[in-house]
């Protein structure tokens, strides 16, 4: 049958490829520790659980109103609201299948051929693949680890020209865990006033994932003169440990949210009426968990730091939030028969039964990823294994 050359130019997502191979390897009886996907290890909270359960008993099993049921689109705004200083109704909110959807109905009811989105690299890897999907040009941005993983506002505005249309900021971002700090932000903001037709869209997706002295920062609250124009996104599934339920939201213009229903509409229609109710005991629930997961994921994100930086052949950039760990893997090349960072992933594959996933994949070339959100005697096999197979490397 026919694949029409849009979609064949699509990747495959990469994390997606890795931990397949992963998975294949664990079939076939090997020991592998899979650090690719992106998501917490432990199990969604038991309230949220039973929540969802009791629901469905009671029959919240049947079509929402597309945009979500008002009771967790209220709670959401309320939610958004609080932490973003932002004034949004139910109208300015819809809940869709997963951040990813929302991100996708947004480029797709917004790209004309040929627009342009500013992606800073390294970025999560679905958003080229998404705005090449909606017939738009994605303009790469490299952003060294010398500026944090970060886009500069100098940057920003050497990159906008009369075709871009959307400017993507992640903090923290997927896969180097950096956080714009205000001032950053507001260096964003000036440019971006500059430059009306521009529109931002704020994936905030690990907004509870930050660690030590670090604080969450929105443009929308950094500048608030730029709320018409920009699109939050986030959602369950990392914070609450909800991956599977696949409930994300976004929140913006109410006329821009309206078109994005509509087309949500056309598509998918409501969320899952049993993952909403879920969702709803997720934000009206106790948060005292995240407590706790933080506190872990705190003391992982310190092991693999320590643990790797034993490695003259690697460089650790610490995190400030997210669940992911950026390792500089330049200093390998050459050795063996290693030259990239795909050869690095393949080799710890093979040799130290560890599935990372390479920095090439995320528009970076020289890292590896891996997510350290599991479990401490898992972390510290792993961290061992891979520290082994590049100690044999190197001699
Ligand atoms: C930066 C970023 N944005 C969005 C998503 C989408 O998450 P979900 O569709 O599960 O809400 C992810 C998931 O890995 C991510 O890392």
């Amino acid at each position: 049958m026919q694949i029409n050359q849009n979609i064949s130019s699509v990747r495959v997502s990469g994390t997606i490829k890795l931990a397949q191979r992963a998975k294949d390897m664990i079939a076939e009886g090997k020991n592998v520790i899979d650090l690719t996907e992106g998501q917490p290890h432990y199990n969604t909270p038991a309230h949220i659980i039973e929540a969802a359960y009791t629901g469905a008993l009671e029959g919240k099993t049947r079509y929402t109103a597309v945009a979500g049921t008002p009771h967790l689109r209220k709670l959401i705004a309320d939610h958004i609201n609080k932490l973003n200083g932002t004034d949004y109704q139910l109208d300015n909110i819809v809940v869709g299948c997963g951040g990813k959807q929302l991100i996708f109905n947004a480029l797709m009811v917004s790209l004309e051929q040929g627009d342009e989105v500013i992606i800073p690299a390294p970025y999560w890897v679905s958003y080229p693949e998404i705005v090449k999907i909606a017939r738009g040009t994605p303009i790469l941005v490299q952003c060294p680890e010398v500026a944090g993983f970060k886009i500069t506002a100098q940057q920003l505005e050497s990159t906008i020209t009369n075709n871009t249309r959307w400017l993507i900021l992640n903090s923290p971002g997927n896969p180097t865990g950096a956080v714009y700090v205000r001032s950053e932000l507001e260096e964003i903001a000036t440019i971006l006033r500059k430059h009306q037709r521009v529109a931002i869209l704020c994936d905030d997706i690990y907004e509870a994932i930050i660690y030590d002295d670090a604080e969450f920062n929105s443009l929308t609250k950094v500048a608030p003169d730029l709320i018409p124009r920009t699109l939050t996104v986030s959602g369950l599934s990392k914070s609450y440990a909800m991956t599977g339920w696949r409930i994300g939201y976004c929140a913006g213009e109410s006329d821009f949210i309206g078109q994005m229903i509509k087309l949500q509409g056309q598509s998918t229609t409501n969320a899952s009426s049993i993952s909403q109710v879920g969702a709803v005991a997720a934000l009206e629930g106790s948060q005292e968990f995240l407590k706790d997961w933080l506190h872990d994921y705190t003391k992982a994100r310190d092991l693999v730091c320590s643990k790797l930086s034993q490695s003259p052949y690697l460089d650790i950039y610490k995190p400030e939030g997210a669940f992911y760990l950026f390792v500089g893997c330049r200093k390998l090349f050459g050795t063996g028969e290693l030259s990239n960072d795909h050869d690095v992933c393949n080799y710890l594959l093979e040799n130290a039964h560890v599935a990372v996933i390479p920095g090439s994949e995320f528009g970076s070339q020289g890292y590896f990823r891996l997510c350290f959100a599991k479990q401490e005697e898992l972390l510290n096999e792993a961290i061992d294994n891979i520290l082994q197979a590049i100690s044999v490397l190197s001699h």
